[in-house]
């Protein structure tokens, strides 16, 4: 098998094992998270209150559909359909990680033809730290999308057998911001972030960050079945490694707790307190599975929520209508808790209280005690 025939496999074994595991919906930490509900919310339902924008472009709804696939010919069908189903319900958008186009410029095609059913609406584009600037640009310059996602992934890279064995990325992070001219998010895939990599973020200065933790997706078990399978080594104890998304929202705060000036002399603050970064606006993804969840990390603090393997799911198994109108009942449904959780408007619901069941509040407890926090 030649490198391109390698790729084609990998993205095609991704899908069908992420859809796999998304058919289960899994108990995860959202659970461990109850919002206070105001018996007299002194609300109405109204929709429109969801109406916000991502970077300033205006969407429907502050969920979207979160990196996937892309640089195949079976990837390119799945973007566009994604692409079809975000313009017919306003949603934003990315595409899977582009990094491909700079080793096969060809594969640029797959891209735009997607971006054809979508042209004028909000999306991302994906890369990983180690893509070439000029590829990036070209990227952004033929896709015109509203930010740059860059994905970090050393789980990933380590449990497959082909991966990439050196984790040395803030740099690039920071030459691939410098170089771009619309904001960047840099994102997990599924594993989480700790407090010093969101300071590290913060000090760099990239615009958002996606915590992407643990609770849905797993690519720790997608690529350990790829590697066993090719007769690779056992990495399945790593099943559980990394921080839920609730852990890495918990860490989120802390970072906007240190940064905003209650300084502590611990090591793993050391960092984020010795530098004035700016903190990075907070998107949460992994293992969201229904509004309500979308809910939940809204009140935690994030600004927008990505949703994939739930959404690859629905479009898989019952086809794009049925992801468009799975879509719009989230957008309703949402618009009801909202309400019912006693938010007037979007930018209200982090005034939601919420509490923690022991072993999360424990967790946080820990995470604070270790960055010095009382
Ligand atoms: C992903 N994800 C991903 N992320 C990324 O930054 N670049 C990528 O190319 C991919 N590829 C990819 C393929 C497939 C099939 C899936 C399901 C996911 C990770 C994704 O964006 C997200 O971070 C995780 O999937 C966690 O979210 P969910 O799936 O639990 O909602």
């Amino acid at each position: 098998m030649n490198p391109g025939q390698r790729m084609v496999q990998r993205k095609r074994s991704h899908i069908r094992l992420a859809d796999e595991q998304a058919a289960v919906l899994q108990s995860n930490d959202f659970d461990l998270v109850s919002l206070v509900r105001p018996a007299l919310p002194e609300t109405r339902v109204d929709q429109r209150i969801l109406l916000t924008d991502l970077f300033g472009v205006p969407v429907s709804a502050p969920f979207f559909i979160n990196a996937m696939t892309g640089g195949t010919n079976e990837a390119t069908d799945i973007n566009g359909a994604l692409c079809r189903v975000a313009r017919k319900t306003g949603i934003a958008m990315a595409f899977g990680s582009a990094n491909i186009v700079s080793k096969d410029f060809s594969r640029l095609d797959g891209f735009l033809q997607a971006r054809a059913e979508n042209p004028d609406g909000p999306i991302l584009v994906n890369v990983n730290p180690t893509t070439p600037v000029e590829s990036v640009r070209l990227l952004i310059d033929r896709l015109k999308p509203v930010a740059l996602q860059i994905h970090v992934n050393a789980v990933q890279e380590a449990v497959m057998p082909e991966g990439d064995r050196d984790f040395r990325w803030i740099d690039d992070i920071e030459r691939l911001h410098h170089a771009v001219s619309v904001p960047v998010v840099v994102k997990e895939v599924g594993f989480g972030f700790d407090v010093a990599s969101i300071g590290m973020l913060a000090q760099v200065g990239v615009n958002a960050v996606d915590v992407s933790g643990k609770g849905g997706t797993n690519f720790a078990v997608i690529e350990n079945a790829r590697s066993l399978a090719a007769g690779g080594s056992d990495f399945s104890y790593l099943q559980g490694i990394g921080a839920s998304t609730v852990q890495s929202l918990l860490n989120a705060r802390i970072v906007a707790q240190l940064i905003n000036g209650h300084g502590s002399t611990s090591h793993i603050a050391h960092g984020v307190n010795e530098q004035e970064g700016t903190m990075p606006i907070v998107i949460a993804s992994g293992g969201v599975r229904n509004p309500l969840d979308v809910l939940k990390c809204l009140a935690m603090g994030a600004r927008w929520v990505g949703v994939s393997g739930r959404f690859l799911h629905v479009l898989l198994s019952d086809g794009e209508e049925a992801l468009e109108r799975l879509i719009e009942s989230w957008k309703s449904q949402l618009a009801v808790l909202l309400a019912l959780y006693g938010a007037k408007r979007l930018a209200a619901a982090d005034r939601i209280d919420w509490t923690l069941e022991p072993r999360l509040e424990s967790y946080l407890l820990q995470m604070r005690a270790l960055c010095g926090l009382e």
